[in-house]
């Protein structure tokens, strides 16, 4: 144990100047803009497929159900994975997707490939350590590992919403799915026109009571990076909404003008000016 403690020492003292963390950061999401501009590293481990039973996960959705989803949010992804709990944190990094390989050391019957594999934050790993991931799938042994986080895969796709319980105008419980980044906040529009934070649950679920609420829902959506978008739910049945979070941006070789300039997924030049992202004329 005193080992173990040591190592997470030396992981967070890493993370700190690598990363310029602050000690609150669970996951430093600003290097979800410059992948591979930090990496985590502890113990990666095996949970197997439990059937069913990993559906729901702690975040609300599982691999069944990303899956189920058919949508963009899921490209790529090759394992779905159970997060430590500091780096849990109350279920933000749920659906945050994630690059991670071996490093080599470990034991056991199946150590985990040095290629690098993406992964998605679906579960909770109560025990994990800080740096440390559960791999859903069948495996044997304890292996070191390292990670960093990366925007999912979305495309040109949008939020999609599914509700929970019996919904209705005075309570209700939704989740957000295929979203670019993790969800830090959701405020929903109240009668009076102004708009009212919602309560997380531990499932990542987001409700409200008092109302009425009647749809279509107008709610604001903020990421982890700290961008709010606004979308409409048009029904309690859920679905696809019309938001998404803003493409990531790849810095491009140093550009002329004093401002830097990005391309977007899509091709097209941006430059940032006081940390908003405006299309380069
Ligand atoms: C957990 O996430 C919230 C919402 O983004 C953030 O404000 C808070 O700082 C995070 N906590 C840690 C320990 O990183
Ligand atoms: C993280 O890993 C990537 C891929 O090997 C590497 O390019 C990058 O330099 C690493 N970052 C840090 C901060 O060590
Ligand atoms: C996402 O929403 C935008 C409008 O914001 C819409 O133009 C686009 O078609 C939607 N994408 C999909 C895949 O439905």
């Amino acid at each position: 144990m005193c080992y173990l403690r040591a190592a997470l020492k030396l992981v967070i003292l890493a993370g700190l100047s690598a990363a310029r963390q602050t000690a609150a950061d669970a996951i430093d999401w600003s290097a979800m803009l410059t992948p591979g501009s930090v990496n985590y590293s502890g113990d990666g481990t095996y949970y197997g497929q439990q059937g069913g039973q990993e559906d729901a996960a702690s975040c609300g959705f599982g691999a069944d159900f990303a899956n189920s989803l058919g949508a963009e949010w899921t490209t790529g992804v090759q394992t779905f994975v159970a997060m430590n709990d500091p780096q849990y944190n109350n279920s933000v990094s749920c659906g945050q997707c994630l690059m991670y390989r071996g490093t080599g050391a470990g034991a056991g019957g199946l150590p985990i490939p040095s290629t690098w594999q993406m992964g998605m934050a679906t579960n909770l790993c109560p025990e994990c350590l800080f740096g440390s991931i559960d791999l859903d799938k069948e495996g044997d042994g304890r292996w070191k590992i390292e990670w960093y986080p990366v925007p999912c895969n979305v495309g040109s796709g949008n939020f999609s919403y599914y509700f929970g319980g019996q919904p209705g105008p005075s309570w209700f419980m939704f989740g957000i799915s295929n979203t670019r980044y993790p969800v830090a906040d959701v405020k929903v529009q109240n009668p009076n026109g102004a708009f009212y934070s919602l309560t997380r649950g531990v499932n990542n679920m987001w409700s409200a009571d008092g109302g009425p609420y009647n749809p279509p829902l107008i709610i604001q959506v903020t990421s982890v990076l700290g961008d709010t978008v606004t979308d409409a739910i048009q029904s309690f049945s859920g679905g696809n909404g019309l938001a998404q979070f803003p493409a990531p941006l790849t810095a491009s070789a140093p550009a002329p003008a004093s401002v830097p300039v990005y391309i977007t997924a899509s091709g097209d030049p941006i430059i940032e000016v006081g940390g908003r992202r405006l299309l380069h004329a």
